[in-house]
């Protein structure tokens, strides 16, 4: 007869909720019984545990166990469990102390031989316990992760027998080894010759975290603007960048350090499924959208993506999360990424090209544009259009300013926003802008004779407005002014494109 508990925690989303590991042992024969978990989890990891604890020359007591997660009903998966398993099998048949393990946190898989091996969802999980004012015990090559949280709140060991001598009084657990973070790296802007609009308009973009889309055929350069927006935007802060890393540490392929503070480009291909694009699966896994929280999401031939999973993106543009339901389960992951999106002028690409001539008829070049929806490409505030450069003007166009230019300014007027406001221009509710995006009079005429020519929708008015905003903050002009609001029209130029059924 004997009882112990000690703590684990789950995996929701990513949030990290207490789970408590009780463990029984009875009279009646030798059977190990755990509770909570679904029936594959539950061999394996009774496989592992009795490997463990045997290998590493402790008894597996031939008694009746019964191991108790509670609470029953939430996702468990995995081996995260294994060590909370084995400390209590451990407490409860009294071969180490039992009182102190209610204490800590423990969480890992266990090899055979009593070494740990490392799990998913370790920052998360960390991130909690030192919510909750408790050390979590994780394994060492997890180390990298947990020291991202830069205290004393998680442990990390390497063996089983360095947790149960340390529970026994005897040695240490270690400090977890902070890996080498870069300093990230992004391609240069500079290298973009000429364009000076679309350079402008992704700057706009990057102060203002507003939606992007740039429509134009092949070889205009694209692709190449949109992998330079991550390093123009402002810096990740500390908090920003736990968010994404807690966001990895939970995907399939893990964190990793060099993505540490550095914003993410996700490029989705237009063939991929929604649980891809959005996330799911049985025990659900974030999508690229929540891949790109803080960071882009570049999304190339827009029109090609299917309706469906376009529409799903609309919840997430405005809340900056997605909730995901499956059967009785639901998980919510972080979904705040800055949509970049591209696409040709029409199906061959070619419409309004200077190089190659467009063999597409009218209805043809409506039916691709109508793909994508009204209703998302309200949510865009900037859409530009852009022509590409022949070899010899891009030989000839001289080169703008640098990344590092750019994202000053970008920065400085992110920041004018956060103090007045608290979040960035893109970001503001209708509250919001009453209060922040107010125009004078002549301003207000010109929008109005602006909305009667582009036959806006009143979306896409605000949009315009948030956009002045943002301008105007590059300007650090407190008040948005004709030249803000003139240019901020300006960048709609898909909606008046399909006003008169051509573009450029
Ligand atoms: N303005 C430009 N300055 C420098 N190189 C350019 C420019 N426009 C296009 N290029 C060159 O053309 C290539 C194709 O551009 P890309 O961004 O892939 O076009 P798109 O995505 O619009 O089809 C780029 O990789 C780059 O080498
Ligand atoms: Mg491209």
């Amino acid at each position: 007869m004997g009882f112990a508990w000690t703590r684990c925690r789950a995996e929701a989303g990513v949030l990290a909720p207490p789970v408590r590991v009780e463990t029984h042992l009875g009279s009646g024969l030798p059977t190990l019984n755990i509770v909570g978990l679904p029936e594959t989890a539950v061999k394996e990891s009774k496989d592992r545990v009795r490997g463990a604890l045997q290998n590493a020359g402790f008894e597996f007591p031939l008694q009746r166990i019964i191991v108790n997660l509670s609470p029953a009903d939430l996702p468990k998966e995995g081996g995260r469990y294994d060590l909370a398993i084995a400390l209590g099998i451990l407490g409860a048949s009294g071969q180490i102390p039992r009182q102190r393990l209610p204490e800590f946190e423990f969480m890992g898989e266990l090899g055979l031989n009593g070494d740990l091996r490392p799990c998913r969802g370790i920052l998360p999980a960390a991130l909690a316990a030192r919510e909750a004012r408790r050390t979590l015990v994780v394994p060492r090559r997890c180390g990298a992760e947990a020291a991202l949280l830069g205290d004393h709140s998680t442990q990390v060991a390497g063996h089983l027998l360095q947790i149960t001598a340390w529970l026994q009084g005897q040695g240490m657990l270690d400090e977890p080894a902070a890996a080498s973070l870069p300093v990230p790296d992004y391609p240069e802007l500079a290298d973009v010759r000429g364009q000076v609009q679309a350079r402008r308009a992704l700057e706009v973009a990057a102060a203002g975290g507003h939606n992007l889309l740039m429509c134009g055929p092949p070889g205009a350069g694209k692709t190449m603007l949109a992998l330079r927006l991550p390093g123009i935007l402002p810096p990740m802060t500390e908090a920003e960048a736990l968010e994404a890393a807690a966001v990895m540490s939970i995907s399939n392929s893990g964190f990793r350090p060099q993505h540490w503070r550095r914003r993410s480009f996700r490029s989705p291909h237009h063939t991929a499924s929604g649980v891809a694009l959005v996330g799911g699966g049985s025990s659900p896994r974030p999508g690229e959208i929540s891949l790109a929280h803080r960071g882009v999401l570049f999304l190339d031939e827009l029109p090609e993506f299917d309706r469906r999973v376009l529409e799903v993106l609309r919840e997430p543009l405005e809340s900056g999360r997605i909730t995901i339901s499956r059967a009785a389960r639901q998980a919510e992951f972080p979904a705040r990424f800055q949509l970049v999106a591209a696409m040709n002028p029409c199906p061959c690409g070619y419409r309004g090209s200077r190089i190659r001539h467009c063999r597409c008829s009218p209805p043809q070049v409506d039916r691709y544009r109508s793909r994508i929806s009204g209703p998302l490409l309200d949510r865009v505030d900037l859409q530009i259009w852009l022509s590409p450069l022949t070899p010899a003007e891009i030989q000839d166009a001289s080169s703008g300013e640098s990344s590092e230019e750019v994202r000053r300014r970008a920065q400085r007027a992110r920041q004018i926003q956060v103090q007045r406001q608290g979040c960035a221009n893109a970001q503001l509710d209708s509250r919001g802008m009453k209060q922040h995006c107010a125009l004078g009079k002549r301003e207000s005429r010109m929008l109005h004779q602006a909305i009667e020519k582009l036959k806006l929708s009143a979306r896409g008015c605000d949009r315009i407005r948030r956009v002045a905003r943002t301008i105007a903050d590059l300007a650090e002009a407190r008040q948005i002014g004709m030249l803000h609001l003139g240019e901020a029209i300006q960048y709609r130029q898909l909606d008046r494109g399909q006003g008169e059924g051509s573009l450029g």
